[in-house]
């Protein structure tokens, strides 16, 4: 019998894994910046909140507590500006991954359901098409896409993992086509937080929308903003009816938040503070690593947001990996985003300060 996983391409990661070993044998140690998975500390007064909800025998609502839907309504309207935003408009996930993968089948996609994103992404909009049975395509633009048979288009702003940013207007014309031909637009805006040469828009903010949530829904989720990559804290906000009928199914899939997370998320939601000082340590590793991977040869292409230098030195991404494995550092090929990714590698930002000036170090060596 043929395993539903026969349908998902090879784990990407694995292909990594003797460039790690290489890497790892290097004297200082390994500087890895491939995987942008949080390394500084989980902000104290979102500990505190875990742990004051440490007791907790009862199960948890997938719908969320009423303060925790609170909690996200306020933050779409604070942050990121959208109007109206009532419970109905949010949903909380277990970590945007497992939405993004399971979204279309939750949806009820199938064959002959088509899901679009960017040419070169995350791969698991990919996955999530193929878990459905649907046909993922890629675009180069939204407006291209044939209509025929597209359920879900993709967008995702800032990018992973070019850290491109699409501006209002871009964001707008694909909302207006999507409502057109009656595609549901879900925007993955979990880098939102992490602007630094633009500031990424929501595609809930009224400039884009119109100020109604009609076909469209945000993903966010806290992993990156607030350190939280462990907690598995996300949620996505938007169309009442999709997220209505979302919150039916998982309620059968018993796709429930721990309630002690729950609390933690409404204290990460209510606290900018820890948000600006992580925001400041990224903006000062990015500032450092880019001069390094300049020097080296490099050429940076967007990344004007996210946590990640899209960059290349115009060779086989493989071969920059294998070559700044031999220096100890660990990046991502571009491949792995998409064959249009495969001269370039993506540099994540998260390690630690002393990881990041070691790195740094031996690029300008
Ligand atoms: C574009 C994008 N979406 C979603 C995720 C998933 O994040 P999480 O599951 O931690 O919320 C990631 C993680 O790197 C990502 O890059």
């Amino acid at each position: 019998m043929p395993g539903v996983s026969d349908r998902l391409p090879v784990f990407p990661w694995d292909r990594l894994e003797p460039y790690r070993a290489s890497a790892a044998a290097h004297p200082g140690g390994l500087v890895d910046l491939s995987v942008g998975t949080p390394v500084d500390p989980v902000p104290e007064v979102i500990r505190e909140a875990l742990t004051a909800a440490a007791d907790s025998p009862g199960y948890p609502t997938v719908w969320g507590t009423p303060e925790l839907r609170d909690a996200l309504a306020g933050w779409a309207g604070r942050r990121l500006g959208a109007r109206g935003v009532e419970h109905t408009n949010v949903l909380p996930v277990v970590g945007s991954k497992e939405l993004v993968a399971w979204l279309p089948t939750q949806l009820g996609l199938g064959p002959g359901d088509r899901v679009a994103f960017p040419r070169l992404a995350y791969p698991t909009y990919e996955a999530g098409a193929r878990l459905a049975r649907a046909e993922p395509v890629v675009y180069d633009e939204p407006t291209e896409v044939a209509p025929e048979g597209l359920r879900i288009l993709w967008l995702n702003s800032p990018s992973n993992p070019t850290g491109r940013v699409l501006s209002k207007e871009e964001l707008r014309t694909a909302v207006a086509w999507a409502r057109e031909h009656g595609v549901l637009v879900v925007s993955d805006e979990c880098y939102l937080e992490l602007g630094w040469e633009a500031d990424p828009v929501s595609v809930l903010h009224p400039d884009v929308c119109g100020g109604s949530f009609d076909g469209v829904v945000a993903v966010h989720s806290l992993s990156k903003r607030s350190n939280l990559a462990g907690y598995r804290a996300a949620f996505i906000a938007g169309d009442a009816a999709v997220l209505g009928e979302l919150l039916k199914i998982r309620k059968h899939g018993g796709m429930m938040v721990p309630a002690p997370v729950q609390a933690a998320t409404v204290a990460a939601l209510a606290d900018d503070e820890h948000v600006a000082e992580q925001r400041a340590r990224y903006r000062a590793r990015r500032t450092a690593l880019r001069g390094a991977l300049e020097t080296a040869g490099f050429r940076i292409e967007h990344s004007e947001a996210s946590l990640y230098l899209w960059s290349t030195r115009d060779e086989p991404c493989w071969d920059t990996v294998a070559d700044l494995a031999k220096r100890g550092i660990l990046v991502a090929p571009g491949d792995f985003y998409g064959p249009a990714g495969e001269r370039f590698v993506r540099v994540a930002l998260t390690a630690s300060d002393e990881r990041v000036a070691a790195a740094v170090e031996r690029l300008r060596g």
